[in-house]
């Protein structure tokens, strides 16, 4: 985007201007209380949920399933799966520990593909993570997990109340992405915007983490021991700009991205993301893409 606004009007201090503009319009819809973030994901995960095990699951199961390796949860463990989507995670634990899970989420949408696809082995409850776990007793679970959902919700609060609900010896696993998940892309929607500061209309307020370790410590401050806790990135191509925002629609992970454009400018937006993506993300194979993810697995003393 640089070089493109660099071409449409030759003058860097026109380029730094777009920023500027970017920035202040950040800032004030920061600040705007009237669109709730939580409401826009639950749609998001809504409108995407029939396809989201193809487009997600299917490439990430592998890293789930390493948390749950390590968290090892022991047979007839009580386990709760907080985001449980469309309840891999939560089907996982249930084939584990050979009793029925309950997997807690805020998206109606996730949670029908959940219990058509898992409702003979796990419970599903729709609800926000953070209300359900205030409304469970102390002391009422063996494991807690969370699969890639933590940072849409208040992971400090979330890991207190984590701690309250586990037993005694309780096990705790949880896997996100990172704050930097998807940062070249990310960027490039950046440069989108900036080139049009008047179409962004929502900002997303979410609360990813930047590794593991900050993770890790609100654990250990939440009084649970960390036994393991790890990071990683997956990284694959897709044909194209469009593909990628396409592939990226499908899991969820440009959700924000959709409710952010003002409706009139969504298409002309959309074209100049994939322009950009074409221009500052293509390889040999094709557009980059890596998910940056953190995971921890812990204990209740
Ligand atoms: C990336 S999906 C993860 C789904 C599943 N755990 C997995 O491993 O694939 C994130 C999920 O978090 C849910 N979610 C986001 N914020 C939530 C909240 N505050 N309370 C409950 N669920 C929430 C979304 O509805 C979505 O199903």
């Amino acid at each position: 985007m640089l070089m493109a606004a660099m071409s449409d009007t030759g003058r860097p201090s026109s380029l730094r201007r777009r920023w500027v503009a970017l920035g202040l319009r950040v800032a004030s819809l920061a600040l705007r209380p009237s669109l709730q973030t939580d409401d826009l994901v639950s749609a998001g995960y809504n409108h995407i949920a029939d396809g989201y095990d193809d487009a997600w699951t299917d490439h990430m199961r592998h890293l789930s399933v390493e948390m749950l390796d390590r968290l090892s949860p022991s047979a007839q463990a009580e386990c709760l799966d907080l985001t449980c989507g469309t309840g891999f995670v939560t089907a996982e634990l249930s084939r584990r520990t050979g009793r029925r899970a309950l997997g807690v989420d805020r998206s109606a949408g996730m949670l029908d593909v959940a219990r058509c696809k898992h409702g003979a082995s796990c419970d599903f409850v729709q609800a926000d993570v953070l209300e359900f776990l205030r409304s469970r007793p102390s002391a009422s679970a063996d494991v807690v997990t969370c699969g890639w959902g933590l940072g849409y919700s208040r992971p400090w609060a979330v890991v207190g109340q984590i701690a309250r609900v586990l037993r005694r010896g309780g096990r705790v696993g949880i896997i996100d992405n990172t704050l930097f998940s998807l940062a070249g892309v990310l960027w490039c929607s950046l440069a989108t915007f900036a080139e049009r500061p008047e179409a962004l209309q929502h900002v997303m307020k979410v609360r990813f983490l930047p590794s593991s370790l900050p993770l890790a410590t609100i654990l250990r401050l939440r009084g649970l021991a960390v036994d393991r806790r790890w990071d990683g990135a997956k990284t694959y191509h897709v044909a194209d700009g469009r593909a990628a925002i396409a592939r990226l629609t499908a899991t969820g992970a440009a959700a924000g991205f959709e409710s952010a454009v003002a409706p009139e400018s969504r298409q002309a937006i959309f074209d100049r993301f994939a322009e950009i993506l074409e221009t500052r993300r293509r390889t040999e194979r094709g557009i980059l893409i890596t998910h940056r993810y953190l995971a921890v697995v812990g204990h209740r003393r």
